[in-house]
């Protein structure tokens, strides 16, 4: 099995939750277990490690644990995109929506250097509405977002391709339906 096949291979897939008629992607196992989360970021941070990236940029909470060992490999610093409301220094702010309201996430205004090239991580795209906003952040500080990477993409909803849309590149080490 190649390393792409056994990293899916362990993400353990948990029907009807958060609610009936969802096949919930559960990453945990990944972090769990020892071999796999050595592979989930040497995986990552290969891809990267020629790209001269100034900054990793992780959504909150999943990709705070997924984007801090791949900036400590790739010998950068870590910036946490938090949810509103958690960071305590002046912040940029975008909102968006949700399947019932909206969310807002943040980042600290002085995160980057003008033209730092980042990388934007979190564990997942789905409507794409998370990274897409986090996005807009690190462009509205003068930053370059070099990509925008997540352990599993569901194209189905739609996110990876409104990303690409805009101008963003994506990258998933694999895709669920
Ligand atoms: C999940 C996931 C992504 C986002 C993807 O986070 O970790 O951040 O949703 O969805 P989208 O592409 O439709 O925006 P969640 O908001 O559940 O937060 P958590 O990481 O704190 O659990
Ligand atoms: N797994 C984890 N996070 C998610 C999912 C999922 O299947 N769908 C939307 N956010």
């Amino acid at each position: 099995m190649n390393n792409i096949d056994y990293l899916r291979s362990v993400i353990r897939t948990v029907p009807d939750w958060p609610e009936e008629g969802v096949m919930f992607r559960d990453i945990t196992p990944l972090f769990q277990n020892k071999k796999a989360f050595r592979k989930l970021i040497d995986t990552f941070v290969h891809r990267y490690y020629d790209h001269e990236i100034d900054a990793v940029a992780g959504v909150d909470a999943r990709g705070f644990i997924l984007g801090s060992p791949i900036a400590y490999e790739l010998n950068t610093g870590f910036i946490p995109v938090r949810k509103k409301g958690k960071l305590p220094f002046e912040t940029v702010q975008e909102s968006y929506e949700l399947e019932y309201g909206s969310a807002t996430v943040e980042l600290h205004t002085d995160s980057f250097k003008p033209g730092d090239k980042v990388l934007l991580i979190d564990d997942l795209i789905a409507t794409g509405g998370t990274m897409i906003a986090a996005a807009n952040l690190i462009k509205r500080l003068g930053a370059e977002v070099v990509e925008a990477a997540a352990i599993i993409d569901l194209p189905d909803l739609g996110g990876s391709a409104k990303l690409r849309e805009q101008g963003i590149d994506v990258y998933s080490i694999c895709e669920f339906e």
